[in-house]
């Protein structure tokens, strides 16, 4: 089955053992300073031990200010390079590969969280929930800084011994903010045309890739298209943007769908699912990843056949830590949520993870233990 199949990066030396990932999940398990929380490290390295051929981390922020949820490991200090090297020391053990996932929330880094007034490419009004949040417009020395921030942290997850970073640059975050013609209304080098608005990222991955030795897998994580309220990507423009990528030298991407069998919402009538689109547009050997809806091993490997090169599990992975073990028979189906609270403590989530996924409807079983 080539799920079980191993993988070498083609620009490193790098090999995952199987083609299956445990997608970048917050679970606001660690601690307030940004240093890992031992429930986060469970989580994660039960995983590992259960065959996961690559773990993400959570989406970790890069400063201070960047910060999207309590309880979420950091990487914008020294102090946290001895967890994060825990980490990947213990994820090495079980023979998988450790990236952790880099982000600054901008406009949606909450400022009772932050102490500062959010910031993003342009200013605008931005509404959650029933809240309604004034976004600033970053000055070209913040956005300086968080060019220094992205560059530094990635430093950060090297000398940690992982194994690469991923930018997000998905889901409405400040990289995607920037990116979307629907947030950003600069007029400088990093706003207006595509090329502008796709500056930033571009610019952060080439500077990392510049700076850390060939090896050390350099990914982005994007959103192809627009999904609930965050507006202003093109399904095209998604394409050229993977094509320049790739070009510019990343390792790999990453691409969140929600739902990997979908055909693009630009073009409902092609049939054909997002994934497919990028793997025509990349070259066959440029590694891809794919995220979205992926619950059986039926449904892994059928993500393949249309041109992944790894299946990033959310859901599943977090309701079945030995989801890989369990997989390598091609008729399972995993047992879909709800998952009672007992459940998720037995497959090693720490109480603060089980709250949060009450969020996430339909998850948690109601009145169970
Ligand atoms: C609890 C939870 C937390 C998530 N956190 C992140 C995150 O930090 N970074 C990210 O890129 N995606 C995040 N996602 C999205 C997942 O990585 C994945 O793309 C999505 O859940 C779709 O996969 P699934 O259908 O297998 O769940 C999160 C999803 C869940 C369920």
């Amino acid at each position: 089955m080539k799920l079980f199949e191993s993988y070498q990066f083609t620009n490193t030396a790098k090999i995952s053992a199987n083609r299956i990932a445990l997608a970048p999940m917050t679970n606001g398990q660690s601690n307030n300073d940004g240093t890992l929380g031992e429930d986060e490290f469970n989580f994660l390295i039960r995983r590992a031990k259960e065959g996961f051929g690559i773990i993400f981390t959570c989406a970790t922020h890069v400063s201070k200010a960047g910060q999207g949820w309590p309880g979420e490991l950091g990487i914008w200090s020294d102090d946290h390079i001895q967890g994060l090297k825990r980490l990947a020391d213990s994820i090495h053990q079980y023979d998988s590969l450790a990236i952790v996932q880099l982000f600054h929330g901008g406009a949606r880094s909450p400022e009772s969280l932050t102490g500062a007034q959010p910031w993003s490419a342009s200013s605008h009004e931005m509404t959650i929930g029933r809240d309604k949040i004034n976004v600033r417009e970053g000055s070209p020395a913040e956005i300086e800084e968080v060019i220094d921030a992205f560059v530094t942290a990635a430093r950060r997850a090297y000398l940690a011994g992982m194994d690469g970073i991923e930018l997000h640059a998905a889901h409405g975050y400040l990289l995607h903010q920037f990116i979307s013609s629907a947030t950003n209304q600069r007029t400088d080098q990093y706003g207006g045309s595509f090329e502008n608005r796709i500056n930033l990222v571009r610019t952060i991955l080439k500077r990392i890739k510049q700076m850390l030795p060939p090896e050390f897998l350099v990914g982005i994580r994007i959103s192809p298209e627009d999904k609930y309220t965050f507006k202003g990507i093109d399904f095209d423009e998604s394409l050229r943007l993977a094509q320049i990528l790739k070009d510019d030298g990343a390792d790999f991407l990453d691409i969140s769908t929600w739902d990997s069998f979908a055909s693009p919402q630009k073009y409902p009538e092609s049939q054909k699912p997002v994934i497919s689109w990028f793997r025509a547009q990349l070259d066959d050997h440029f590694p891809l990843f794919v995220a979205g809806e992926i619950w059986s091993s039926a449904q892994a490997n059928q993500a393949l056949a249309l041109g992944a090169d790894f299946v990033s599990l959310g859901r599943v992975g977090i309701g079945i830590a030995d989801w890989p073990t369990k997989s390598k028979d091609i008729h399972y189906e995993p047992q879909s949520p709800p998952y009672s609270e007992s459940q998720l403590s037995a497959a090693s989530l720490g109480s603060s993870f089980i709250q949060y996924m009450k969020r996430w409807k339909g998850f948690v079983a109601e009145n169970t233990k």
